[in-house]
């Protein structure tokens, strides 16, 4: 029986390229070169899957380009916001994607986050480096303890409960805004907020773990930024359209924002060079998910949905 015939977009684990060789006809791009559209469209109209990461962007107009031989888009990507997906669905394609397995890996980053912005965790790391730790006295580089302090979370989702269980860990009490409350055993005492607004009254730290979508592109704005407690600190890990830059900026520069630790930005990759201009920041390149077993993890779970796709069952994680 002739393999199905799949793009794999982007440089994956050996062992997730091995058992896609196994199984499928595939293409692959081992300079883990990026795509310009243009070459992603053409290198698309000659498979049969593509099993592509979030740098490859699917707009309607990708989408409607690619002709008739795709029919499933396999993300390696829990997040979907680069795929249009209505577009997909009414051109008939399927999209999958890859929740559960990144949730412990981009928790890790997320506190990882909080900690560097509130311990100044950039700031000591660079003046090091640069030879320039030439002092110290009780005085010296203080920063925020996160112990006690309450730790909201936007998007209480697979990543976001995680990432309150390790917040639990280090005696922080959460508070939360989803679109459902979840139920006692997940909440785990959590405290609900039916809004948004309310849940950044009371956020010593705001932690986001929602997808983003063009209704919240920009939610954490001037307006929102000014409902935190004073000196809070923001983690974003999830995606860097849910943040307005410029109002970033500017409450990290008045003091509003005591810091922020960020592993996503609006422009990626290459981040906001006002952010990094800044001492009370703490910066990682989108690594939320980047650790051996959970790119492992992901690269699976992708090709288990296309192999259900291809043995005519239904893709476990189908998201259009
Ligand atoms: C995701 O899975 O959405 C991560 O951001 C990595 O792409």
């Amino acid at each position: 029986m002739t393999k199905p015939k799949l793009l794999i977009a982007r440089k994956l684990r050996p062992a997730v390229e091995a058992r896609a060789a196994r199984d499928y006809d595939v293409v692959l791009n081992p300079e883990d070169r990026v795509f310009s559209e243009a070459e992603l469209i053409a290198a698309c109209r000659e498979v049969d899957a593509v099993l592509p990461c979030h740098s490859e962007r699917f707009s309607a107009g990708v989408i409607a380009a690619l002709g008739p031989r795709l029919k499933i888009i396999a993300n390696h990507s829990v997040g979907t916001d680069h795929v249009d997906l209505a577009a997909a669905k009414a051109a008939g394609i399927v999209v999958t994607n890859t929740p559960d397995v990144l949730s412990d890996a981009t928790a890790e980053i997320a506190i990882l986050c909080m900690l560097g912005a509130a311990r100044r965790g950039a700031e000591g790391d660079a003046m090091i480096r640069a030879g320039k730790w030439d002092f110290w006295s009780p005085a010296f580089m203080v920063g925020r303890q996160v112990t006690g302090r309450r730790f909201g979370v936007i998007g209480m989702g697979r990543v976001g409960q995680v990432t309150a269980d390790r917040a639990r860990g280090f005696g922080m009490q959460i508070h939360y805004h989803n679109r459902r409350r979840l139920p006692d055993h997940l909440e785990k005492g959590a405290v609900f907020h039916d809004s948004v607004e309310s849940l950044l009254a009371v956020s010593d730290v705001l932690s986001l773990h929602c997808p983003a979508t063009p209704e919240n592109t920009g939610m954490i704005n001037e307006r929102t930024l000014a409902l935190l407690p004073e000196r809070a600190i923001l983690v974003n890990t999830a995606r860097g359209g849910l943040v307005d830059e410029a109002a970033l900026v500017a409450a990290l520069k008045s003091g509003k924002l005591f810091a922020a630790g960020l592993d996503v930005f609006r422009t990626e990759p290459g981040g906001n060079p006002e952010i990094a201009a800044l001492p009370n920041v703490f910066l990682l390149p989108h690594i939320g998910s980047a650790t051996e077993e959970t790119r492992d993890a992901m690269g699976f779970r992708a090709l288990d949905n296309l192999d259900a796709f291809f043995a005519g069952i239904a893709p476990g994680d189908r998201v259009a």
